[in-house]
């Protein structure tokens, strides 16, 4: 997978980039990642980015013209047909609300094109004729697009193969299963008299998938009641979310 940011903070990506599970995708080149500064594609002495918006107002909106520019300028280093299916992605908070299908959904592209937003806005036509999708991480505001940006790469870049040590370490992350995860224990078995409980201690296997069920379902049941909804569940989880609230 290749992924294009456009950013006017190139620099703010340097850290996540380059530490744990991205950097060692990127080091085995199972994704590259292109930042592109905005400011780079205007033509103004000033390198104007963004100005008033028409109508008033306080804020400033980013001018369409550098945003048009560099997005062109990626594309036209692809094959017409390639570039044209790229997803063209602005971060805002008006985008639909990011989740672990969206993240799977981006997984299956080749090429990401990210746009993050900055200021108060950005022009209305970039909406209308460039981007394809808006995404926002969550409801509420964040200065500029850029962490947004590093949200959603990092949630896609953990789903590409070969990136996780093993397939199965996301099969079981909370909402991969439409549920949240079970709780896990690793040794002591006992720490300050608190033990693990018995059944993970027992190797019988079919017990303790039995009882991460059980406990996915019921944390999914306390915690976040409306995932259960949306969630897929076979009979036999129905039964059980079915006790559960009874109890
Ligand atoms: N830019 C500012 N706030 C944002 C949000 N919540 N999600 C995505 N991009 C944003």
């Amino acid at each position: 997978m290749h992924i294009d940011i456009l950013t006017l903070f190139p620099q703010m990506f340097d850290s996540p980039f380059s530490a744990s599970i991205l950097k060692r995708a990127i080091d085995r080149k199972l994704v590259s990642v292109s930042l592109h500064n905005i400011r780079d594609h205007t033509h103004d002495k000033h390198h104007t980015v963004d100005d008033y918006a028409y109508g008033g107002g306080t804020g400033m909106i980013l001018k369409p013209e550098p945003i048009f520019e560099t997005v062109e300028s990626i594309k036209s280093g692809y094959a017409n047909q390639e570039s044209s299916q790229s997803p063209v992605i602005l971060l805002t908070p008006q985008g639909r609300c990011f989740s672990q299908e969206i993240a799977y959904e981006l997984s299956q592209c080749g090429h990401l094109i990210l746009i993050c937003g900055r200021y108060e806005g950005v022009d209305e036509r970039v909406r209308e004729h460039l981007v394809t999708d808006e995404i926002s991480i969550g409801d509420y505001v964040l200065s500029g697009g850029e962490i947004a940006a590093m949200v959603v790469v990092d949630a896609v870049v953990r789903l590409l193969p070969g990136v996780l040590g093993s397939e199965a370490s996301a099969i079981d992350d909370s909402h991969a299963t439409g549920l949240l995860e079970y709780p896990q224990y690793t040794r002591p078995a006992v720490y300050r008299g608190w033990s693990v409980p018995q059944v993970l201690l027992s190797g019988d296997h079919a017990q303790i998938a039995k009882w991460r069920r059980e406990q996915a379902i019921q944390r999914t049941l306390e915690r976040r009641p409306e995932l259960l909804d949306k969630a897929n569940l076979r009979l036999e989880k129905r039964q059980l979310v079915n006790r559960l609230k009874k109890s």
